[in-house]
């Protein structure tokens, strides 16, 4: 019988193009394998529209590159769910729910896949984590792959300890500093959104996730041993789970996707090679980063009393943010005149990956999406961090204080970054001391990345010593 080894991943962007990398990878190491990848419908959006790139949930063109250049990997659609509860609110809970609904599909699919297969693996994003259930009585091994990096899945492994020593949520304890093992000190107001309120239903979901990931068979992390050292050692040492056993971590990356193009250079880069090297700051703050216009503007104004390069991504503010942004109706009068020899503003989607690899890029302002740090890593460019959503403020603890590959954006009370802000960060950035050693903190890491992902690196190790176990046992 052929192995096989089937993929869950949760169908936004970031969660599903990272794991479908990984079974690349999976592949490279054991390219007799066959790789099934469980599509799920997503709710938010029609996953089966042909929306362009910047789209946060577009992957279909993603999945038909893949499914047409990789022949070992197929991907199955499970069917959509007809009967979503009318009164579940927050997308994060319809991310847990929806695999949950899901189960019988799943239940069915494994079995039929079993038939024909030696299933060696299930690997599942967390927020699949209600298969965890379904595997597992099938007795097939069941891993999760982490999204983020391994600070962030220390503090996810460390939640139920946190549940047990502390009886308020997170969003009522202020600037209260929390002891995680493995991590700087983290404030409860940096908590991730998720988690903030012990109340909620998603509260609920993240905590059995991880009560579920600590017995499995393992977790695949996308970092790599020496960019998180500290984060590594207390999960492996076993400081994350006190009250129990910590399954083995996997640390495999980083996994870096470049976006897929047809046709001509995008325009960005045609003016980045005009620039002279490391001397643009880009800004893009992911497929879900959007901004008010009061903010667009004062970014604006910060860039421009910056004097420095610039390449600004610019999306319309919600809730038209999927159209084509009018720039002179919201940035200041003569903006885009005054700083044409220096900046360019591209609307709605660059192609981040070759643009952070460009010589001409010399710094990334960005929302602290896991990816995204990686992405920046991966080339050596430093970062000034400027947190939206889900766990990205964490991030930027980690990268300002633990890494050191980045600075820290401070928001005012209301979350508006001032332009005097922005200003002052990006100047430091390229013209400080503490700039300078944030570059080279970051291109230090580039090198060992480089060295990770190599025949004998750890990230390839890794991989390596489980493909063949699985092909053993
Ligand atoms: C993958 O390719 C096969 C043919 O090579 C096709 O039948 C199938 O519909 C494709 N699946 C997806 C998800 O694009």
């Amino acid at each position: 019988m052929e192995d096989a080894i089937v993929l869950y991943p949760s169908p936004g962007r970031g969660h599903l193009i990272s794991m479908v990398e990984f079974g690349k990878l999976i592949l490279k190491h054991q390219p007799s394998f066959s790789i099934t990848i469980l599509i799920l419908s997503d709710p938010n959006t029609n996953t089966n529209s042909t929306a362009p790139n910047y789209v946060a949930s577009s992957t279909t063109q993603y999945i038909a590159t893949v499914n047409s250049t990789t022949p070992s990997i197929t991907f199955q659609h499970l069917p959509p769910i007809s009967e979503i509860p009318r009164n579940t609110a927050s997308p994060v809970e319809l991310s847990f729910l929806i695999p949950r609904l899901n189960n019988p599909n799943l239940h069915q699919t494994l079995k039929t896949i079993s038939q024909t297969s030696k299933l060696r693996a299930f690997i599942m994003d967390f927020f699949c984590d209600a298969a965890f259930e379904v595997a597992t009585n099938l007795d097939i091994p069941t891993y999760y792959f982490f999204t983020s990096g391994a600070s962030g899945l220390a503090l996810f492994l460390y939640m139920p300890t946190l549940h047990k020593n502390v009886d308020k949520s997170f969003e009522d304890l202020g600037n209260m500093l929390f002891d995680i093992p493995g991590t700087p000190p983290i404030p409860a107001s940096d908590m991730p959104g998720g988690i903030s309120d012990r109340t909620t239903q998603r509260y609920e979901y993240f905590l059995n996730t991880a009560t579920h990931m600590a017995k499995s068979n393992g977790i695949f992390v996308n970092t790599f041993d020496l960019l998180e050292k500290k984060a590594i050692k207390a999960i492996s040492d076993g400081l994350c789970v006190p009250d129990g056993l910590t399954p083995p971590i996997f640390c495999i990356g980083p996994l870096i996707s470049s976006s897929i193009q047809d046709g001509d250079e995008h325009e960005c880069l045609k003016w980045l090679n005009s620039q002279p090297s490391r001397s643009v700051v880009f800004l893009s703050f992911g497929s879900m980063g959007l901004f008010s216009a009061k903010q667009l503007r004062e970014m604006a104004v910060g860039l421009e009393n910056s004097g420095q390069r610039f390449l600004w991504v610019v999306r319309n503010p919600p809730p038209d943010n999927e159209k084509e942004p009018n720039l002179e109706e919201f940035l200041p009068k003569g903006f885009l005149e005054r700083i044409k020899d220096k900046g360019f503003v591209v609307k709605q989607w660059a192609p981040q990956v070759e643009v952070l690899s460009h010589e001409s890029v010399g710094g990334f302002v960005t929302h602290c999406g896991w990816n995204s740090v990686l992405e920046a890593i991966n080339v050596g460019v430093p970062m000034v961090a400027w947190p939206l959503y889900a766990e990205q403020r964490l991030n930027r603890v980690f990268l300002v204080e633990e890494m050191k590959v980045a600075l820290g954006l401070k928001e005012m009370e209301d979350g508006l970054v001032s332009a005097e802000e922005l200003e002052k960060r990006v100047r430091e950035l390229f013209e400080s001391e503490v700039g300078k050693e944030v570059r080279e903190r970051v291109l230090g890491f580039r090198d060992e990345a480089m060295v990770a992902q190599k025949e004998g690196g750890s990230s390839h190790v890794a991989l390596a010593k489980l493909a063949q176990l699985w092909k053993q046992t």
